[in-house]
């Protein structure tokens, strides 16, 4: 593999059987290894489509100032791009996210403001719009509500995991900006009316790096309830626990949002009584740390040259004992919102 430029390795990750966290034989899952974006997560994608997007429309031209909000991986993935191409970026995030975040997008050359950390992902929001409102000059990209987001998945990650997975039943992936449950499951649902399209969250007020309730005050514009057939609550502990099994199971390094998805995946699985093979398809590998380089405990193996590592957080890992697997399944929980007749039914 050759690249011109480091934003072609933007994409085409691979996908991985997990499947030691199946709870059901029958089942497998898989998970798709967001982390190995050059800039460490799955939303590089769609700050590339964001840009491009802009560019084309006008929006943006050489010189100008992006502004957005981002609990951490989209603010990385535009200043990487951002640098790239010659913006200036600021980005506006919580004062609660981890050191690293900040001093990587600092690298990058970004400008950081920061949000009452109390108020999370919706005071970045918020904050981000009152400085965009008072500074015309301020290009706002606004992952939240903008069409490239979605589209960045409706045309790279789910052709991907079709291309690579074409008898995929069920996709499971956490709720964010939904852009990649938009994307993806448009995508699939295109391709395969049957295939369920089930959303991670978790309980309203807690937090999983990454991920919100719908419920928490704030629905994405680009949130659109007839793409999803269902969706899982998975707690923050439940997160790290499946984050620690993914990594002592299947040696696969991932970020907690990611140990969410596994573990909504994990239940489903329970769930499906028969399946002839049915993989479920998490995006995993969203780093929500970015540490130092250097000698961690992440056992990462792989040695493809094109990808970037996103080294590992053996702290957040530490206090994990139980073991999930072990309980004889974990029942999943009714849809709050979502009608009944989602439930997700084992395909026949
Ligand atoms: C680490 C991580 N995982 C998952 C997500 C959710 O993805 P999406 O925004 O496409 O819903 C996000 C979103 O910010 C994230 O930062």
């Amino acid at each position: 593999m050759r690249y011109d430029d480091v934003l072609g390795l933007i994409g085409n990750t691979p996908l991985v059987g997990i499947h030691e966290l199946s709870p059901n034989p029958e089942v497998r899952i898989f998970a798709k290894l967001e982390g190995q974006n050059p800039g460490g997560s799955s939303k590089d994608r769609i700050a590339l489509k964001m840009v491009e997007l802009a560019e084309k429309e006008g929006g943006l031209r050489p010189g100008d100032t992006i502004i957005e909000p981002s609990s951490g991986n989209t603010g990385i993935g535009l200043a990487l791009v951002a640098r790239r191409k010659g913006y200036r970026l600021r980005v506006v995030m919580p004062e609660n996210v981890s050191v690293e975040r900040r001093q990587l997008l600092e690298i990058f050359g970004a400008e950081v403001v920061l949000s009452p950390g109390e108020e999370g992902s919706n005071g970045a929001i918020r904050l981000s719009a009152q400085i965009a409102d008072a500074d015309p000059s301020l290009v706002p990209l606004f992952q939240y509500g903008n069409p490239a987001n979605p589209l960045a998945h409706y045309e790279g990650t789910g052709p991907e995991i079709w291309r690579d997975c074409p008898e995929v039943d069920v996709f499971v992936a956490g709720l964010g900006t939904s852009g990649t449950l938009m994307g993806v499951g448009r995508y699939l649902k295109e391709q395969n009316p049957s295939v369920h399209v089930v959303a991670v969250e978790p309980p309203s007020g807690e937090l999983v790096q990454g991920l919100r309730n719908l419920e928490d005050g704030f629905v994405p514009p680009i949130f659109d309830p007839d793409v999803l057939d269902r969706k899982f609550i998975v707690r923050p502990r439940e997160s790290i626990e499946w984050l620690r099994l993914l990594l002592d199971r299947c040696q696969v390094f991932a970020g907690v949002s990611s140990g969410a998805a596994v573990a909504g995946a994990a239940k489903l699985a329970n769930e499906m009584s028969r399946a002839r093979s049915s993989p479920c398809c998490p995006t995993a590998g969203g780093s929500t740390s970015r540490p130092a380089r250097g000698p961690t405990t992440s056992t990462r193996s792989s040695s493809a040259p094109r990808r970037s590592t996103t080294g590992s957080r053996p702290d957040a890992l530490a206090d994990c004992r139980r073991d999930p697997t072990r309980r004889g399944g974990v029942a999943g929980r009714r849809p709050r919102r979502l009608p009944d007749r989602n439930r997700l039914r084992p395909r026949r």
